[in-house]
């Protein structure tokens, strides 16, 4: 077989790129630790409720001072429907779906979640300023999707 130099250059050019990004890959997976974004936190899903922390849904103080709070999302609407967080305080929102793929987003914010059967996602937000915060669900879920949302009402302490 015949290789024109020209080829012969790219075929070593594009098998050395290979192995420089396998080796990124490589090192970064088997030596530094490091995993898919997420982790692999899943619950039953029919057992929701009976499953901590969504048996009980609400804002919670955490033993190191900061807070987590455990949310259903449903059709069409969220568990707890109301919501109180304290200003300034580092919060966890701990999610899931008991029914369909929904999702939570604190319009304003970086808090943008899906809301997965089976799955729990986690994100930490500190609110800085007062106020009521709108929440949609961004992903369509159904006939009263377009209705599903909540506030939370953010307050100073
Ligand atoms: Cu829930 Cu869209």
């Amino acid at each position: 077989m015949h290789l024109h130099k020209y080829e012969k250059i790219w075929l070593a050019f594009g098998v050395f790129a290979l192995i420089i990004f396998l080796s990124v890959v490589g090192v970064s997976a088997f030596h530094q630790g490091n995993t898919p974004s997420g982790g692999h936190m899943t619950i039953d899903p029919e057992k929701v409720r009976e499953t901590a922390p969504f048996n009980e849904p609400g804002l919670h103080k955490k033993e190191d001072g900061t807070y987590e709070v455990s949310m259903i999302a449903m059709a069409f609407g969220y568990d707890p429907a109301k919501l109180q967080v304290p200003a300034g305080e580092e919060i966890t929102f701990t999610l899931t779906s008991e029914d369909v793929t929904h999702s939570f987003s604190i319009v304003g914010t970086n808090v943008n979640m899906m809301a997965v059967p089976g799955q729990i996602n986690h994100r930490t937000h500190t609110f800085d300023e007062p106020g009521s915060y709108l929440v949609v669900c961004n992903e369509y879920c159904g006939s009263g999707h377009h209705f599903m949302s909540t506030e939370i009402e953010v307050i100073q302490q």
